[in-house]
């Protein structure tokens, strides 16, 4: 029996995580109770979002969003509200009310009927290739013994045949599917005497598997040397998003979780030969570069974040190895270090790196599906053991070309290429290590390396972009200590009285509207309330009118959570901290704003020095005020 509108919702909500909802668009990082990571709603470069499992909210600290599960979905994915609850009912198995069933079903309809033809297609190809139905099956089932593919492995991925026909698939289809669910699937095209005729023709049929095992699109191999182009993709559709989906995880995503590492590779058959060889936890982009959508979605199955790259050694491949890498270190950039170096000595503290990089390229050459072959898996698996950091590779290579660089002008040359990977070493000691090795190597200076390393960082970071980023990190820890303040209001089971607490507060005030108006309702409701469960309720109600005060109750609760069961001593010692801290904050910005009017002064300017002089004073008496602190 269906219940009712509401009473579905409410059981969606207890069938959501919220983590699992959010990492499917962010990289989460757990910090105590929370998970962190950037912001998807606006450009973030550190991480201020904040998602709170208990709760079941997440909020960015910088851009203001704030919700639940629900509204995380329906904003991410820009679908309205009754369209979420009746997908997620479905996904679930819940009954829908029958009042708020909607013809809105009709996309989801069209996306079902998608799948299920791709679903029909890929086992119509594969029956073709196993059963040698087709004539070209044989032509087929010898490329692919002669890549090592047997029937095991033909099974296992599904692999299958076209036809060199014009419409053998449209023509088994046709009976149970519309012209425009086979179009929309990428499955047949209109040709150019206004039929139809089969997408694929004459070609290895590859058909990709979703997360879940769902097949969606195709991957079709030339079968003949001249035919091109040597890959037919299908192109993204409604339930196809090539930058969203790893050809290969279905099958992998098991061993990734087990070795908690992965292996991007480059085409289906690296995937193919190397699962089939016994090196599981591989994938591969299908057709396209690596994505950021793609490094978040490999992200939720390795707790380590070891990525390793397996890229052609080929100049193209070395390419895409550095895009790869590129595409990765801004994925994880403000989670942690990007691990730079074997640092075996704090490997029990896995969660201190945001990912670690490496790179398996052997001397041989070769892609890991020829590797595997020829040379074999174990050996493979010997490269990926000892598979340098992403930086060494980088340096290897760069060093490797060291004599075509002799004189003194060609090796500063040079050292501009190097200087830019070892700046990005933030260990200074495993950074001074470096410098002396690459110093070495070309015989020369490092302290002139050095000293070039300064003027390239300097150059890299304004002056002016640091310190407004200084002006916005003070300015955030400045609210993030207010609003700590504001929560101890509402610890349960507080040793102090509302009074009590108001008292060592005195006249402390707040930078923000938001802040200032909570702290208003507050001292108001004091007055009434009995304890701080009635508190809370009521400032739920006081700010029913008022969303953006009341996004923040949840963050306030949470903190408070953290001080529950202090003593009165400490409990007070925490309050007189938090006030120190944000007097500290509010001279800190004070400086920083002044040193940002400072360094706006023109040279040229008349006025610039007597100005100038106005600054610093004014700066010398916040710092012996700051002092006091
Ligand atoms: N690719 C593509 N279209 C092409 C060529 C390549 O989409 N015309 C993609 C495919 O996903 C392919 C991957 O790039 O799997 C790697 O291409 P390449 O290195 O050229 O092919 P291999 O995987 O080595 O293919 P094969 O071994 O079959 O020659
Ligand atoms: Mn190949």
């Amino acid at each position: 029996m269906a219940g009712t509108w509401d009473e579905l919702v409410q059981q969606i909500k207890e069938r959501l995580d919220i983590v699992d909802v959010v990492s499917q668009e962010v990289v989460l990082k757990k910090k105590g109770n929370n998970y962190w990571g950037l912001c998807p709603f606006h450009k973030d470069k550190n991480p201020s979002f904040c998602v709170t499992p208990h709760l079941g909210i997440y909020k960015c600290f910088s851009c203001g969003e704030a919700g639940d599960t629900l509204k995380f979905i329906m904003k991410t994915r820009n679908i309205e509200f009754k369209d979420l609850i009746i997908e997620l009912a479905e996904k679930f198995g819940l009954e829908v009310p029958q009042s708020h069933k909607s013809a809105s079903g009709s996309s989801r309809e069209l996306k079902e009927q998608m799948a299920t033809a791709t679903m029909v297609a890929a086992e119509f190809y594969h029956d073709l290739l196993i059963r040698a139905k087709d004539s070209n099956a044989d032509i087929a089932l010898k490329y692919l013994t002669k890549r090592g593919i047997g029937t095991d492995i033909i099974k296992k991925f599904h692999i299958g045949i076209a036809p060199k026909t014009y419409t053998t698939l449209y023509d088994e289809l046709r009976k149970d599917f519309s012209n425009d669910v086979l179009e929309k699937s990428g499955l047949i095209m209109k040709s150019e005497r206004g039929g139809y005729i089969d997408r694929f023709r004459n070609r290895v049929i590859i058909p990709i598997q979703n997360e879940n095992g769902e097949f969606v699109a195709f991957g079709a191999r030339a079968l003949e040397k001249d035919q091109t182009p040597k890959y037919l993709n299908s192109s993204d559709s409604l339930i196809y998003n090539k930058s969203r989906l790893l050809y290969g995880l279905y099958t992998a995503k098991d061993a990734i979780k087990e070795n908690d590492s992965v292996i991007l590779m480059e085409g289906y058959f690296d995937v193919i030969s190397s699962q089939a060889h016994g090196i599981e936890n591989c994938v591969a982009s299908c057709g396209t570069s690596l994505t950021a959508e793609h490094v978040k979605l490999l992200s939720r199955y390795t707790k380590s974040r070891r990525i390793y790259l397996s890229f052609d050694t080929d100049s193209a491949g070395q390419k895409a190895t550095a895009r790869g890498a590129a595409v990765i270190k801004d994925v994880f950039a403000g989670l942690g270090d990007i691990r730079q170096f074997d640092e075996s000595y704090v490997a029990s503290d896995k969660d201190k790196y945001a990912c670690e990089i490496r790179v398996i390229a052997p001397p041989e050459g070769k892609d890991p599906d020829e590797f595997v072959r020829s040379v074999g898996a174990d050996a493979y698996k010997m490269y990926m053991e000892n598979a340098p950091l992403f930086i060494d590779f980088q340096l290897e290579n760069i060093l490797r070309e060291k004599d075509k660089y002799n004189t003194p002008q060609e090796k500063a040359q040079y050292v501009k290429q190097i200087i830019p990977v070892l700046s990005e070493i933030k260990n200074r000691i495993i950074r001074s290590e470096y410098i002396d090795m690459v110093a070495q190597t070309l015989n020369i200076n490092a302290g002139a390396i050095r000293t070039e390393m300064r003027v390239f960082e300097r150059a890299n970071l304004p002056q002016a972009e640091r310190i407004i980023k200084n002006v916005t990190k003070s300015s955030s820890v400045l609210q993030k200590a207010q609003k700590n303040l504001l929560s101890v209001f509402l610890v349960p089971d507080s040793p102090l009285t509302f009074t009590q607490i108001n008292e060592m507060i005195g006249d402390v005030t707040f930078d923000d509207q938001i802040l200032t108006n909570v702290k208003t309702t507050i001292d108001k409701l004091i007055c009434s309330v009995n304890n701080v469960k009635e508190l809370i309720e009521h400032l739920y109600t006081e700010f029913v009118e008022n969303p953006e005060a009341q996004a923040i109750l949840p963050e306030l609760i949470a903190t408070s959570e953290v001080y529950k069961g202090l003593n009165e001593e400490d409990f007070g010692s925490v309050i007189k901290e938090t006030i120190n801290k944000i007097n500290h904050c509010r001279h800190v910005k004070e400086t920083e704003h002044i040193k940002s009017l400072y360094k706006g002064i023109k040279d040229d300017d008349p006025e610039a020095l007597k100005i100038q002089i106005q600054l610093r004073d004014k700066i010398k008496k916040i710092r012996q005020k700051s002092e006091k602190f």
